[in-house]
């Protein structure tokens, strides 16, 4: 995706790599930050590290395949060690009164995800994970979370997800694929549906509004999920902890 650039994507996804360690079952995120990451586990497997990985979408499966790294699925695992994904945006309000202004602060690490449609898998994954690391490069960081946000809606709710997100205030646009006539199907058969609402002051709130929508499969908002985001620089990765 535009923004970054793919130094930054490879040094947050390269170090976020590091923190998998021998018999760990790890989550294998999608886009093209999070492909650094696989692209790094690949070869500390060939080097001999004991992995398993559960991939979020056909994309990084395939890369998964690809790179060598051993596959399995949330249903014969007992838990996920460590997940490691990408974002399309990271709450990021660098408060300088963060003592006395908790709130500007309380939501930092909230993720807008779904921009490659595989946020209901990446969820999914995500709360199962011990540890859940996002990777970033810094055109994601932003202060109040203000992209549209991908909705997952049974195919036949197109029209009633549609009228509910307006009476919240959003403006819904159903996602179009790019070289088929149509929509984009995502990888669970559903489609997608844009929902720009301006700035979202209170995410866990429009979370959880979302998520009671008859038809809605999962949204791409994450509360309250991320343990930490790598920032990645031309120089380094900078660390946010939440
Ligand atoms: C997939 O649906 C998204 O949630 C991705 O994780 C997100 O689009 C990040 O991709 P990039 O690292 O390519 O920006």
């Amino acid at each position: 995706t535009e923004g970054g650039s793919e130094t930054a994507k490879r040094n947050a996804g390269e170090r976020a790599a590091e923190e998998v360690t021998d018999g760990f079952v790890v989550g294998l995120g999608t886009g093209s930050t999070a492909a650094y990451a696989i692209e790094a586990i690949g070869r500390a497997v060939d080097d001999g590290l004991d992995v398993r990985g559960i991939p979020t979408s056909f994309q990084s499966r395939q890369l998964a395949l690809e790179v060598g790294i051993p596959l399995t699925s949330l249903d014969a695992v007992d838990g996920v060690d460590l997940a490691i994904d990408g974002a399309d945006q990271v709450r990021d309000n660098p408060s300088p009164n963060a003592e006395t202004d908790a709130n500007a602060t309380a939501d930092n690490g909230t993720l807008i995800k779904g921009g490659g449609g595989a946020h209901a898998r990446e969820k999914l994954v995500a709360a199962a994970a011990d540890r859940y690391l996002v990777v970033a490069d810094p055109s994601k960081l932003i202060p109040e979370l203000d992209r549209s946000v991908p909705v997952e809606i049974l195919p036949a709710a197109h029209t009633t997800v549609a009228e509910r997100v307006r009476e919240l205030g959003g403006e819904p646009t159903l996602r179009d694929a790019e070289h088929k006539d149509g929509p984009v199907v995502t990888d669970n058969g559903n489609l997608v549906l844009d929902v720009a609402f301006g700035p979202i002051e209170s995410p866990a709130e429009l979370a959880t509004t979302l998520a009671g929508i008859p038809g809605v499969v999962e949204h791409g908002l994450f509360i309250e999920l991320a343990d930490a985001t790598y920032v990645g620089t031309d120089d380094g990765v900078e660390k946010r902890t939440y």
